[in-house]
């Protein structure tokens, strides 16, 4: 009889755990946001590895550390983190992302450009050869979206504005959220810097810029570990 195969969320946790070895020892460490990065969140809580703290990139992490007594500081109070763990809605080969699913890209951004290293944790169903399978997420000022979203529909996209109960959703930052579908995002270094000049346009989702150095990819076999 063949093993019955792992869930999606029992990948999670096996990513979440691995990424404990690149924690550095008497460092700061940056946390992403996401169901994968909570795994990683609950694996850090009972870790030996003494760490100075943490840095956060949404409300819902800061607060699911502090409920487990790990100590979190504002990025303000740190120069350098030595690693930055996070998920991804999708990485390519060379360690580019699509992020901000969860809403949280731009403190993501922020705080990956601090961190020595990022390493993203993920199952195996996000790695993708072209990005643009998941919708690209984009924080906006408000007034702006209408011509962002403009803008997108005349690259080939469809986008539209994230909406929660009925209203738009407003991020951390008090901003919102246009979600683009139907983009195939095959240079994405020249996709960030274009679409980051748009008036209004807050954060894009593609992370060329700050991409992965590391990805823990978890499969079947095991935790795969790609390297950029
Ligand atoms: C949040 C993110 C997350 O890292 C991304 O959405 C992946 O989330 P999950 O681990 O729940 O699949 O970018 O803004």
């Amino acid at each position: 009889m063949s093993p019955t195969p792992l869930s999606q969320d029992e990948l999670k946790t096996q990513v979440g755990t691995a990424a404990l070895h690149y924690l550095v020892p008497n460092e700061w460490v940056g946390v992403g946001t996401g169901s994968t990065v909570n795994k990683f969140i609950d694996a850090l809580a009972s870790c030996k590895t003494p760490i100075k703290g943490a840095v956060s990139s949404s409300e819902a992490s800061t607060q699911r550390m502090k409920a487990l007594g790990i100590h979190v500081v504002d990025l303000q109070e740190v120069t350098r983190l030595a690693v930055y763990i996070d998920g991804a809605d999708e990485i390519d080969g060379h360690g580019c992302m699509v992020k901000g699913g969860g809403a949280a890209l731009t403190r993501e951004k922020i705080v990956a450009a601090q961190a020595d290293q990022f390493v993203c944790i993920a199952d195996a169903s996000k790695l993708v050869k072209v990005l643009g399978k998941f919708p690209l997420p984009v924080e906006v000022i408000p007034m702006a979206a209408p011509e962002i979203m403009r803008r997108f529909n005349a690259m080939g996209g469809q986008a539209h504005v994230r909406l929660k109960d009925g209203a738009p959703l407003l991020t951390d930052n008090g901003q919102h959220l246009v979600d683009v579908t139907g983009l195939q995002i095959t240079d994405p270094v020249s996709f960030e810097n274009q679409v980051s000049q748009w008036p209004g346009v807050v954060t894009v989702g593609v992370f060329a810029h700050q991409k992965a150095h590391v990805c823990l990819l978890g499969t079947e076999a095991g935790v795969q570990t790609l390297s950029f």
